[in-house]
C-alpha cells in the first residue's frame, strides 16, 4: 500500500464503530434477495459504505458538546442565533433559515423563485434541484461546459458554466424567460468538479445586467473553495476562508444540504441577502420546515451545524478529506480502472462504459458493477446511470440513455482510514480480473419517479 502523503489525518478517533464482517456467498443471497439493488441492503451487512457522502460524516467531539448544550426553545434558541452569527461570519449572508436538509432549502427557493414555464440555469441541477424545479412548472437547464462531461479531461473546473450558451439562452427567451441561475458548488452530477471563481464571477457579472438572480447550491462550498485555492491562479496564498467569503459574495443567496460540508447527520439552511425575498421564504418556511428560528431541526442539531461549519473551513481538514478522495483516484488509476479524472471533492467516479465496454447502455452495466462490487467485498456505490438517470420518452417510446454510466464512490468525512481505501481499491482490481465474467441486469420492477432507489433487477 502506498502511502498518501508525509502527513497523517488531522484528528485522534476516540469512538470506533465495528464493522461486521460477512462471507461472498452470504452477499450473493444478499444482494440476489435485494432485487440486485444496494438500497435494499441493510446497513449492518455492508462493510465499507460509500453510497453516499450526505449525512454520513463523524461528527467531532466539539459538535458532539454541542448536543448538549442544546437550547429546545420553539422561539429565539440560542443555537439558531449561534448558527446565524456562523452562517454570516462565513458566508456574509445575515438572513438565515434552518431546514432540516438540503431539498428543504430547495423547497423554499422554488417556490418563491420559479415562475411556470421559465427555465432556470445551471451547471448541472442535482437531482432533487430538478425535481423542485419541475414541480413548480419550471424548466431546469444544464450549461455545464462541455469538458465537464468528458470522463477523461483533466479540466481543472470541470464544474464551470459555459459563458456562450448561458448567454445564448438568456438571449434566446430574454431575461424574462429565465427564473433565476443556479451554480451547484461543487458539482455533484459530473464527479464533485469545482467552479473556479473566475466563472462564478462571470456567471454573476452577466446576470446582473439582465437582472436574473444567482444562487449556490452550496452543499460543497468548503470543497470548492480549496480547489480554487489549489488550482487558481492568485488564490494560492489566499486563506480558505477569505475565498469562501468572495466566492458568496457574488450570489443572492443559497440553499445548503448541511449533511454535507456541514458536517453533521441532518439540517439544511436558506440564506438570501435580500429581505423581502428573505420574509418571503420565512413565510414558507414556517408552512414546510417549523418555526423560523429551528426548522425543522432540534435546537442541538442547530448547534451541531454551526460548529461542523466552522470546522469544514479549516484548511488541514480539507487537505485531508480532499486528499483522501484522490488517494482513492490514484490507487485506482494504478490498476487501470477507469475514473473520472481529475478526481472531484467527495468521491471517485467509475466510468463503467470504460470498465466493462462489452455490456450496453440497455443492460446497466454501472449497477452490474454496483452489484460486482458488493458480492466482491461488501462495499456499497451508488449506480449514477441507466438506472438512475434513463427514461422512456412519451411519444416516442424511445429509451433515452445518458452520457455518462458511472458508478460513485462517496467518500463519508472523518469515517474511513487510507486502508478502507485501499481495500476498496483492491476489490476493483480483483473485479478487473474476472470483468469478462460479469453479466448484465434486467429490471422486473419499476416505480414512475426517481426508480432508481426502488428498482429491481435480475441477472441476465
Ligand atoms: N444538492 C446537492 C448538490 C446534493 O448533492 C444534494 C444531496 C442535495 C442538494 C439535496 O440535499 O439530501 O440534504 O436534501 N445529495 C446526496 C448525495 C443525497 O448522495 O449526493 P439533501
Amino acid at each position: 500500500m502506498r502511502p498518501r502523503s508525509e502527513y497523517s489525518e488531522p484528528y485522534r478517533i476516540k469512538v470506533v464503530e465495528p464493522i461486521e464482517a460477512t462471507t461472498g456467498e452470504e452477499r450473493e443471497k444478499i444482494i440476489k434477495k435485494a432485487g440486485y439493488n444496494v438500497f435494499n441492503v441493510p446497513s449492518d451487512k455492508v462493510c465499507i459504505d460509500l453510497l453516499t457522502d450526505s449525512g454520513t460524516s463523524a461528527m467531532s467531539d466539539y459538535q458532539w458538546a454541542g448536543m448538549m448544550v442544546g437550547d429546545e426553545s420553539y422561539a429565539g434558541g440560542r443555537n439558531f442565533y449561534n448558527l446565524k452569527e456562523t452562517v454570516e461570519e462565513i458566508t456574509g449572508f445575515k438572513y438565515v433559515l434552518p431546514t432540516h436538509q438540503g431539498r428543504a432549502a430547495e423547497n423554499i427557493l422554488t417556490t418563491i423563485l420559479v415562475k411556470p414555464g421559465k427555465r432556470v440555469l445551471g451547471n448541472m441541477h442535482f437531482d432533487t434541484t430538478e425535481g423542485h424545479i419541475r414541480l413548480k412548472g419550471g424548466d431546469p437547464v444544464n450549461l455545464v461546459i462541455k469538458e465537464g462531461l468528458e470522463t477523461a479531461n483533466r479540466h481543472p473546473f470541470k464544474g464551470n458554466i459555459d459563458i456562450e450558451r448561458l448567454l445564448s439562452e438568456i438571449h434566446a427567451c430574454g431575461s424574462d424567460g429565465i427564473s433565476y441561475i443556479n451554480i451547484t458548488v461543487t458539482c455533484n452530477s459530473n464527479g464533485g468538479q469545482p467552479v473556479s471563481m473566475g466563472n462564478i464571477k462571470e456567471v454573476s457579472k452577466i446576470a446582473k445586467e439582465y437582472s436574473i438572480p444567482v444562487f449556490f447550491d452550496a452543499a460543497r462550498f468548503a470543497e470548492n473553495a480549496y480547489f480554487i485555492k489549489k488550482r487558481e491562479k492568485g488564490y494560492e496564498n489566499k486563506s480558505i476562508s477569505e475565498i469562501v467569503k468572495e466566492m458568496f459574495s457574488y450570489v443572492d443567496g443559497f440553499t445548503m444540504s448541511a449533511k454535507k460540508d456541514g458536517l453533521v447527520n441532518m439540517g439544511g439552511i436558506f440564506a438570501a441577502s435580500d429581505k423581502e425575498l428573505f420574509r418571503r421564504a420565512g413565510e414558507w418556511g414556517i408552512i414546510y420546515e417549523g418555526y423560523l428560528t429551528y426548522g425543522g431541526l432540534a435546537g442541538r442539531d442547530l448547534e451541531a451545524m454551526s460548529r461542523g461549519l466552522r470546522e469544514v473551513v479549516r484548511e488541514d481538514y480539507l487537505e485531508d478529506r480532499i486528499g483522501q478522495v484522490a488517494y482513492l483516484g490514484d490507487c485506482l488509476l494504478d490498476f487501470g480502472v477507469p475514473i473520472i479524472e481529475p478526481t472531484g471533492g467527495h468521491g471517485v467516479y467509475i466510468d463503467a462504459k470504460r470498465f466493462l465496454p462489452e455490456i450496453p447502455q440497455n443492460e446497466f452495466p454501472a449497477q452490474a458493477l454496483v452489484v460486482e462490487l458488493y458480492i466482491e467485498a461488501g462495499i456499497r456505490a451508488v449506480e449514477l446511470g441507466t438506472a438512475a438517470f434513463g427514461y422512456k420518452n412519451e411519444e416516442t417510446e424511445e429509451m433515452i440513455y445518458p452520457d455518462l454510466e458511472l458508478v460513485r464512490l462517496a467518500i463519508p468525512r472523518r469515517v474511513y482510514t487510507d486502508r478502507h481505501m485501499h481495500m476498496v481499491a483492491c476489490a476493483l482490481r480483483n473485479i478487473k480480473e474476472r470483468k469478462d465474467r460479469i453479466r448484465g441486469l434486467k429490471i422486473v420492477y419499476e416505480a414512475p419517479v426517481l426508480r432508481h432507489f426502488t428498482l429491481e433487477f435480475e441477472r441476465l
